[in-house]
């Protein structure tokens, strides 16, 4: 079998006294964080996290130049570290003073941009932390293509070195002619010693060590929560993200985040993971019946050939009592724990304990997934027939020849296929179009940053330039357990970072002092708190004695935030329309910023689809909402001053009202057409995996119809009822787009249609509704409909279905909706007292 030879048994000890003293709070040893190729000084990125220059620590004899990225990414927040960098031609070393006993998180940072003459697809290198192999014939470029990403991140946590440095070497490959090195950040920060307590291969009753081991953090997930950034993490400088893009199949459960609730790390240290880690999760639900028939399953790519340690996280807030809740945890079909039952493990409700369990990953055809099972213990008789899980952490421990480097992540097949499409003068020089295709569409096999694996990095050839979603979170509000990943936005023309909201968006919106927001939220209680993002944390609220309000409240000490506020108002208080989220108003004091928004009771369309979530959505409920969302967007695109781009139409930006009115939402960041003056909104390429046009890629050109196909892909989503991308489905099947065009050709659609909608929708509504649908995913946008030639044949297909269900009203357009404010007749703020919603 695959153990490290110097397997020793260790007890599980886990004693909270730890460290308080040496790392975790105190700021005078946070390690070193440095921006490479950063002239001298201090520079700060966005989190006011302090990067000084790299150079003092470079060996002597080593070679290198510094260099300035030709192009700042929108997904950039800031330019530290990724602005500069530092280019070795020929090997080199770096010199790190460390302490012999402790454990350290080493960081790389790279973002595979044009550098000087350095083309980044040139880069191949390998990179050795002391005699450990971090990475071999790594290219950053390569991997973020295929993750979809502008910049990326390693993370790899170092054993004690036994040795009073590190050194730290870069190796241009030399299988590759020309090939260079290159890096744009290093961290190297003394941790405690997370992984002191022994846990047992899975199949086997072998304990693995962890404590002489090297990792590479794979992937962190809050399970049942929301992205957590490195500021927000408890000490370590984690990042945390979503789970829901691992979640197999569409069972996802339910998610439980308990507010205001005081975790007890009684018996594991604080910094093990945030409270926030532990105060959100998932779970089944509580019909016992149901829960016999389904699993909670989770699926990670992963390198073959190398043991993982996975960590999951616990905290149970529903049960008292042991046997209470027990179940299962399966990794890779083989029993991990054969009776999980959190109360006993953890002594109580409200407690926090970690679980860690290591398994190999061996190499053959379709092994390089680690599938994580909970399953409900029938047999040990629980009160509940359930499962639970607060987070998960998935580590990659070194190889007996101390190595941690894997492959260069397969590009995903929708990307390549994009890439090969493109006109000749697009090409670059080494595309990864010619690498063969076998990559799931979402993840990647070394995916760290991870939400990411939804969104996708277009590159504009030409100019150089390329834009990406980032992580950060969604602009608009997000609602119940909608997903963080988002864009950022730049602002071009406006150089008054710092100015206020124009006199024209301030009489168009109205204008709430921070004592009404205090009050709304009542002073911004924690329980209201419906989602957070890099803007700041998003409130619910209640105005004017009975409305309710999402209040999205800036973080202060973010530009981004400025300008992002800026943007969001002087768009949105133009923009009224039933179908779209409204911006009721802002608060701007002081240091406070605030937008105030509709509150939008039912969540997202996503929510109601797939099996397991909220509810079960008749057809003639989706074809209204359907129905309502075009409309929104048909308004976008011509009841508007200017033609404006939504650019990311996905099922999570289409909320409900409590009339399950159907609002797009997320529209702050739009690119208006051409005939809006230039330099007033930014460029930012956006859009979301599954849902990206096609023939944007080709042409790098966006119109209204990239909203069309996007939409197109809504409409099967609503049909099928699964997600527009499921990377656990078989190849052809991954993208709904695809498999649904497919289907349909070939005259099998109904074998993928919704099994919930057979016997009740209308087959003929079905049929127009599918055939509108496919015409919105044709591949070039002129013979893709308008969004009024939709609505028509959407209306349609309703007006079928209502013919059956005997209904008599018949006709649904609403005729005078488009509400567009006249920018000469400033809306005065009482005009927005009102209690029905838009
Ligand atoms: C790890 O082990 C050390 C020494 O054995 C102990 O002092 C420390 O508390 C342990 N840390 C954790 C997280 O259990
Ligand atoms: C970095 O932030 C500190 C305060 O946190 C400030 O004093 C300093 O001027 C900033 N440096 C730069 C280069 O912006
Ligand atoms: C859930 O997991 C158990 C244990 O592996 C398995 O026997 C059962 O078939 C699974 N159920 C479903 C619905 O996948
Ligand atoms: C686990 O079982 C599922 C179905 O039961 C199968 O599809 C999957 O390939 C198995 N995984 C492994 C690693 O054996
Ligand atoms: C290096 O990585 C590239 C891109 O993944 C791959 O095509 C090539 O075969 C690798 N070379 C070696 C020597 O492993």
């Amino acid at each position: 079998m695959y153990i490290n030879t110097h397997v020793i048994l260790l007890p599980l000890v886990l004693v909270s006294v730890f460290l308080s003293a040496i790392h975790v709070s105190s700021k005078q040893d946070e390690g070193l964080v440095l921006s490479c190729g950063l002239a001298d000084g201090v520079a700060n990125d966005t989190d006011g996290r302090k990067w000084e220059s790299d150079a003092k620590y470079l060996v002597e004899g080593s070679n290198s130049i510094t260099s300035r990225a030709s192009y700042q990414d929108p997904s950039l927040q800031a330019e530290v570290p990724y602005m500069t960098a530092r280019i070795f031609k020929t090997e080199a070393t770096y010199k790190f003073p460390a302490k012999t006993d402790m454990r350290y998180w080493l960081r790389l940072h790279f973002y595979p941009s044009v550098y000087g003459e350095q083309n980044p697809s040139d880069a191949y290198f390998s990179v050795t932390a002391n005699e450990i192999t971090l990475l071999s014939n790594f290219s950053a470029y390569v991997t973020c293509q295929a993750l979809s990403q502008a910049y990326i991140a390693r993370e790899y946590s170092l054993a004690p070195l036994n040795s009073d440095s590190l050194t730290l070497t870069f190796k241009p490959s030399d299988k590759h002619s020309g090939a260079f090195a290159f890096v744009n950040g290093i961290e190297l920060i003394p941790i405690p010693e997370l992984f002191n307590g022994s846990a047992v291969l899975v199949g086997s009753d072998q304990p693995v060590e962890a404590k002489s081991s090297n990792l590479e953090t794979m992937f962190r997930l809050n399970v049942g929560g929301q992205y957590i950034s490195a500021n927000q993490d408890s000490g370590l400088s984690r990042t945390w993200y979503d789970d829901t893009p691992y979640i197999y199949g569409a069972a996802t459960g339910i998610t439980l985040d308990t507010k205001n609730v005081k975790i007890d790390y009684k018996t594991i240290p604080e910094y093990m993971a945030p409270p926030t880690v532990y105060s959100t999760s998932r779970s089944m639900g509580v019909e016992n019946n149901v829960n016999q028939n389904f699993n909670l399953t989770w699926i990670f790519q992963v390198d073959p050939k190398f043991m993982y340690l996975v960590r999951l996280h616990f905290c149970d807030f529903r049960s008292e009592k042991v046997n209470q809740v027990v179940f299962s945890i399966l990794l890779n079909n083989q029993t991990a724990e054969a009776t999980a039952d959190v109360i006993a493990w953890s002594g109580g409700k409200g407690v926090a304990v970690y679980k860690d369990y290591v398994v190999f990953v061996k190499d053959g055809p379709g092994d390089e997934t680690i599938w994580l099972d909970l399953c409900p213990e029938e047999e040990a008789k629980p009160e509940f027939l359930d499962v639970l899980l607060n987070g998960v952490e998935v580590f990659k421990i070194n190889d007996e020849a101390k190595n941690l480097a894997g492959p260069n992540p397969q590009p995903s097949a929708m990307l390549s296929k994009a890439v090969q499409e493109q006109p000749k003068d697009f090409v670059l020089p080494e595309s990864p179009s010619k690498t063969k295709v076998i990559g799931t569409a979402a993840g990647g096999a070394a995916g760290f940053a991870i939400v990411a694996a939804l969104c996708i990095v277009v590159y504009e050839r030409k100019k150089r330039v390329s834009g990406t979603e980032s992580h950060t979170s969604s602009w608009l509000p997000l609602y119940g357990n909608s997903q963080t990943a988002c864009s950022k936005s730049t602002i071009s023309g406006k150089s008054t970072a710092s100015s206020h909201v124009s006199a024209m968006a301030q009489g168009l919106s109205r204008h709430f002092s921070i004592a009404e927001i205090k009050h709304a939220t009542k002073n911004f209680d924690e329980s209201n708190v419906i989602g957070v993002g890099g803007f700041g944390k998003v409130y619910k609220g209640v105005i004017d004695g009975g409305t309710k309000v999402a209040i999205k409240r800036s973080n202060p000490s973010s530009e981004q935030g400025v300008n992002e506020f800026q943007t969001e108002i002087e768009m949105l208080s133009k923009l009224r329309h039933k179908h779209l989220v409204s911006l009721i108003g802002f608060c701007e004091e002081g240091e406070e910023m605030c937008l105030v928004y509709d509150y939008m009771a039912k969540g997202t369309l996503r929510e109601h689809l797939y099996k397991g979530n909220k509810t079960q959505l008749s057809w003639k409920q989706r074809l209204e909402i359907c129905i309502g969302a075009a409309r929104g967007l048909h308004y976008l695109h011509t009841g508007a001053k200017y033609t404006i781009i939504h650019r990311d139409v996905k099922t999570t930006n289409i909320l409900l009202d409590e009339n399950w009115v159907a609002k797009v939402s997320d529209f702050g960041l739009s690119k208006t057409g051409p005939n809006m003056n230039q330099g007033h909104v930014s460029t930012v390429v956006k859009g979301s995996f599954g849902y990206l046009d096609p023939e944007y890629f080709r042409r790098q050109q966006l119109t209204e119809k990239s909203d069309v196909y996007s939409f197109g892909v809504v409409l099967f989503e609503a049909l099928c009822a699964r997600p527009a991308l499921n990377p656990s489905l078989p190849k052809e099947q991954v993208s709904l787009a695809d498999w649904a065009l497919q289907c349909k050709r070939k005259g099998t659609l109904e074998d993928i249609i919704d099994p919930l909608l057979k016997g009740k929708a209308n087959l003929e509504s079905i049929k127009k509704f599918a055939d509108a649908a496919e015409k919105c995913l044709s591949d070039h946008g002129l013979d893709r409909p308008s969004m009024n030639d939709l609505l028509w044949n959407l209306e349609f297909a309703l007006n079928l279905q209502e013919n059956t269900e005997g209904s008599s009203h018949s006709s649904h357009r609403e005729e005078s909706e488009f509400e567009e404010v006249s920018l000469k007749q400033p809306r005065k703020g009482n005009a927005f007292k009102q209690t029905e919603p838009w």
